[in-house]
């Protein structure tokens, strides 16, 4: 029995009682500040969210004999030595990628049978475009009236939230088949795109035009970025964690309902 916690309840006491009236037996824990920009202006904010609430889901499962399975983030590495390994040490650049690196830490320390599961940029079925930062590229990609500048240097894989949801699930079926499997795990799209092909793309599924559409080869302004995150995924891909949905298929799907 898995307990999401995508959103938590916004006080501890409330996230206890919900948790321990469930009784999970893994807890997924999703919920975080994730937004690098907003991070750097407000630590104090995303210490709560993305350390304490961790510290405490971990205190609520060993109390429940649960573990955590805690989503983490290609953000804890540097970019500068692809592909990463779920054993390589952490390196971020920013304090986005410090605070779920300090994230995986407490999770890791807090029980030797917890699992750290990192993913690079996600994209899905969403209520508002903006709810991913692939998914928010088509804003401007469907207003050729304005020049829409796109980086070009940073290297991405975006992923489809439907693929992960099927690879966590292979890992959480496995991991009550042999409990032995805990630890740091990774899973990643295998596409390398940046944001400028993924806008490219989406002009072309929609027939759009892409004139409007400007590669800006220099590095991502704001909180520092990382170049190129690659991970391995062999791990996963030993559970046998193998579907990729193609770029071109899953965004088409997601975007559909936003093209008139
Ligand atoms: N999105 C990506 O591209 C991406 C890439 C790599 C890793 N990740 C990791 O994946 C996980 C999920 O990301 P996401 O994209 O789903 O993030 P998201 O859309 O921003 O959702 C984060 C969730 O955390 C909850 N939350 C935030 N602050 C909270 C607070 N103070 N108290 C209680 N709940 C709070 C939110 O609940 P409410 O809606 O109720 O506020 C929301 O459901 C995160 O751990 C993130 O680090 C995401």
């Amino acid at each position: 029995m898995i307990y999401i916690s995508a959103s938590l309840p916004k006080n501890s006491t409330e996230t206890a009682t919900v948790v321990r009236d469930f009784k999970p037996t893994v807890i997924l824990h999703a919920a975080a500040e994730r937004r690098p920009d907003v991070v750097e202006k407000d630590p104090e904010q995303t210490k709560k969210i993305n350390l304490e609430c961790t510290q405490h889901l971990c205190q609520l499962a060993n109390e429940l004999g649960a573990y955590v399975l805690f989503i983490s983030t290609d953000y804890v590495f540097d970019g500068t030595k692809p592909p990463y390994k779920p054993g390589d040490p952490t390196c971020p650049l920013n304090k986005y990628g410090m605070s779920k690196a300090e994230g995986e830490k407490i999770v890791l320390a807090a029980n030797s049978g917890n699992i750290v599961f990192r993913v690079p940029v996600l994209y899905g079925q969403v209520e508002r475009l903006d709810e991913s930062a692939v998914t928010v590229l088509f804003t401007k990609v469907k207003d050729p009236s304005k020049p829409a500048e796109m980086n070009h240097c940073e290297r991405r894989y975006p992923t489809s939230c439907a693929d992960l949801g099927q690879a966590i699930k292979i890992l959480v079926d496995s991991r009550e088949k042999d409990p032995s499997l805990q630890g740091e795990f990774h899973w990643s799209g295998d596409e390398m795109l940046t944001k400028y092909d993924m806008a490219v793309i989406m002009a072309e599924l929609f027939n759009l035009p892409s004139a409007h559409i400007v590669a800006d080869t220099r590095p991502a302004q704001g909180a520092p970025r990382p170049f190129d995150c690659h991970l391995d995924c062999g791990r996963m891909e030993a559970l046998g964690a193998v579907k990729r949905t193609p770029f071109r298929e899953g965004i088409k799907s997601c975007l559909d309902k936003y093209f008139p």
